[in-house]
């Protein structure tokens, strides 16, 4: 493809940063209400009431990837991406993306990961059941959702810009949409369609001048000859992380967000924690975070993964 230049940028540590004690507090919201920079934290909880708890301004930047719609089940109350009707789900995601602006500082910058999907057309298709490593086994939505109201059957959702044409109208500053290719997807069984292999990763902001970091992200000039701002397709494999049932994000994806929209030293946010690959590239990257994840399995499973990186403290309050 034209233009189009691989991630290159330094390949990811990972060995157990040894100039720099981290440490990571597990538990409640509740532990929100008093953060302490030196510190990241994964929390337990719902994304739609734990984020309350965070005082204003206190992320420099927020990456994250919520789950998709009509998609998976999670088998726990309270989860996003179940909603028999789109426009629940799509409320739900805008109220917890409300919530990560009161939380976001005035030059912070938000990236959100989201898929696309079609009509369901009557069809009754069901994920297929995935077991991790761990034995816990997570389920295919036992349904898929009607197909929403003035949409066909095989209809493409359009979902990504339906969410982010309503956080544009909620107040944040839609920067850029950004194709996150994957050369390595899977084939699909269809034939009067191509395959799809992107998803997109929009930038929003919370301000119209705000903190980004272009030299921090330069990739090299087609022409061989320096480097040259970073464009906006990237082309990524998809990573799968082997405990984890559900799409995680490959390190490099994200690797460039936190980069440009961060300084050492500062929170990383991401409400939809899953198996923790914000907390793990923010911590090598030198940056705190802050996680919520509303599955306590998931919590664990991050906890695991970030334990050579990392002093765990559980608490229960
Ligand atoms: C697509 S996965 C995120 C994967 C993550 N980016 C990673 O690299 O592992 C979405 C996660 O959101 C969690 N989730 C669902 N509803 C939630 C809610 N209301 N609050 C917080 N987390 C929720 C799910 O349990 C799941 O782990």
């Amino acid at each position: 493809m034209e233009g189009v230049v691989p991630i290159s940028l330094d390949p990811l540590c990972h060995t157990k940063d040894t100039q720099r004690e981290n440490t990571i507090v597990v538990g409640p919201p509740s532990l929100l209400s008093t953060v302490n920079k030196e510190t990241s934290y994964i929390i337990t909880g719902n994304a739609l009431t734990a984020l309350r708890q965070l005082p204003e301004e206190t992320i420099q930047t927020c990456v994250t990837s919520p789950p998709y719609w009509g998609l998976r089940d999670y088998g726990i109350q309270n989860q996003i991406g179940t909603e028999m009707d789109i426009s629940e789900y799509l409320n739900r995601l805008v109220k917890v993306f409300r919530d990560v602006k009161r939380v976001l500082k005035t030059d912070g910058t938000f990236w959100l990961n989201i898929g696309d999907g079609y009509t369901s057309g009557g069809r009754t298709y069901r994920a297929p059941d995935r077991k991790t490593d761990n034995g816990h086994v997570v389920r295919g939505l036992p349904f898929r959702p009607p197909t929403p109201a003035g949409l066909k059957p095989k209809d493409l959702l359009g979902l990504p810009w339906r969410l982010a044409f309503l956080l544009q109208e909620d107040g944040w500053y839609l920067r850029a949409d950004i194709v996150w290719y994957k050369p390595n997807i899977l084939p699909e069984s269809v034939k009067d369609r191509p395959t799809i292999a992107h998803e997109y990763v929009f930038l929003f902001t919370k301000s119209e001048h705000y903190y980004y970091d272009y030299k921090a992200i330069l990739e090299p000039a087609v022409s061989g000859k320096g480097r040259r701002n970073k464009r906006s397709v990237w082309v990524v494999n998809t990573e799968p992380y082997p405990q984890a049932h559900f799409a995680t994000f490959p390190p490099s994806l994200i690797l460039p967000c936190i980069l440009a929209g961060s300084k050492p030293g500062d929170f990383i946010l991401d409400p939809f924690l899953g198996s923790g690959t914000t907390g793990l590239v923010a911590l090598q990257q030198k940056r705190n975070f802050i996680g919520i994840e509303l599955h306590p399995e998931y919590c664990e499973l991050a906890e695991k993964r970030l334990a050579p990186y990392a002093t765990i403290l559980k608490t229960e309050a």
